[in-house]
């Protein structure tokens, strides 16, 4: 049987987070032919029509969202090829509301969440509500779009903000505009406003956007505010394997996410959220997937949300992982080594089956 050949996305720009440089080395390794590929290239139809896999880690920026999946798809759909991450994996990517719906069906233990796509819905929610509870966007890590709403009053600012004005991510907690103004950034931030109003009053040019440029609006995402948690949990999992550690809250706040205090304690890692996320693994039929737990108010593990990828270091750093029987097995792992072994394992057996079907 001929060696497989799998394409891995490629650009000279790849920072030290892209799972790429370690797949590469492990599929060379065992055996597998690599075509290094820019997969946001025109012609990548064509590039990857002679190969048995795709693998691609793209980021929750929005060049990567509003291109890799309609590429993916295209691969993985019409193409018929395997690709990491599959749709199963990705299509709730760094998109919490999307994610709502998906534990929602899976019917996996979950934070108490409201969504709301209408104003008055969300108004009257808000009026209803016992505070405090959580305000979240749709997309954003590290906490950047996470906030803690004391009353009525400050959530109707936030419903507001989403319907009825502008909000663009990375411009709540530490990126407000208001409480970084008086730096020298924002002061040349409030200076380039006023430069980039006039162009839109006289010719209709809308001011630039921000980096992260997708819009957030019309919808609501409020959750139920957990309190006494002054960590969360962090549980991998890819196949067999899940790793598990705990991130402190930033000082003096309740959101651990991005704080970079992670604690490899196994004592710390509850057991129960590792079958949780074994199983709701299987149930959502991922290749990899990553969980933030943490305890509601029943004291009741809870998923707060869900991602195909993670920081790559923070799982190599940890002292092991455990399997599906909770056995520990000791040592430091790449998780890149897992998915790639589990995909190509995949690849042969969707190439199996076909030779069944075809005898
Ligand atoms: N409903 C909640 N109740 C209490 N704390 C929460 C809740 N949701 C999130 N947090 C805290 O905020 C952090 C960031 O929330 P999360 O939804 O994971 O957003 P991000 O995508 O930025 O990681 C979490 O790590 C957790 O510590
Ligand atoms: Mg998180």
């Amino acid at each position: 049987m001929p060696s497989l050949k799998i394409a891995v996305h490629w650009t000279r720009k790849l920072d030290k987070y892209s799972y790429s440089h370690r797949w590469i080395e492990y599929l060379s390794s065992h055996g597998i032919q690599v075509k290094k590929l820019d997969l946001k290239k025109p012609e990548v139809i064509n590039e990857v029509r002679d190969c048995d896999g795709v693998m691609w880690h793209w980021y929750h920026i929005p060049d990567d969202k509003q291109s890799a999946p309609k590429i993916l798809d295209a691969i993985e759909t019409n193409l018929g090829i395997p690709v990491f991450p599959d749709h199963y994996s990705r299509w709730h990517y760094d998109e919490k509301l999307a994610q709502y719906y998906l534990l929602e069906a899976l019917d996996a233990p979950r934070v108490k969440t409201w969504l709301f796509w209408d104003y008055e819905q969300a108004l009257d929610f808000a009026r209803k509500a016992e505070y405090p509870i959580v305000f979240k966007l749709s997309v954003g890590a590290a906490s950047a779009n996470v906030v803690k709403i004391k009353s009525f009053v400050e959530a109707r600012l936030y419903i507001d903000k989403v319907f009825k004005k502008t909000l663009f991510p990375y411009s709540l907690n530490e990126f407000d505009f208001q409480r970084n103004l008086l730096s020298l950034s924002g002061l040349k931030s409030l200076l380039k406003r006023g430069i980039n109003s006039i162009p839109y009053i006289l010719n209709n040019e809308y001011p630039p956007v921000p980096e992260y440029y997708l819009l957030q609006k019309n919808y609501a995402y409020f959750q139920e505010f957990c309190d006494g948690n002054d960590h969360d949990i962090r549980i991998t999992v890819i196949g067999d394997r899940a790793w598990g550690f705990t991130r402190a809250n930033r000082p003096g706040d309740f959101r651990a996410s991005g704080s970079g205090s992670v604690c490899y304690d196994t004592s710390k890692v509850p057991r129960e959220a590792i079958s949780t996320a074994f199983e709701i693994t299987e149930k959502m039929h991922a290749q990899s997937m990553a969980y933030d737990f943490v305890y509601n108010n029943q004291k009741e593990l809870v998923i707060i949300e869900v991602t195909y990828c993670f920081v790559r270091f923070a799982i190599y750093d940890a002292p092991g992982y455990w399997d599906r029987d909770l056995n520990w097995h000791e040592g430091h792992h790449y998780s890149e080594d897992a998915q790639a072994e589990d995909f190509i394992a995949m690849i042969k057996r969707s190439q199996n089956d076909v030779c069944i079907v075809n005898r």
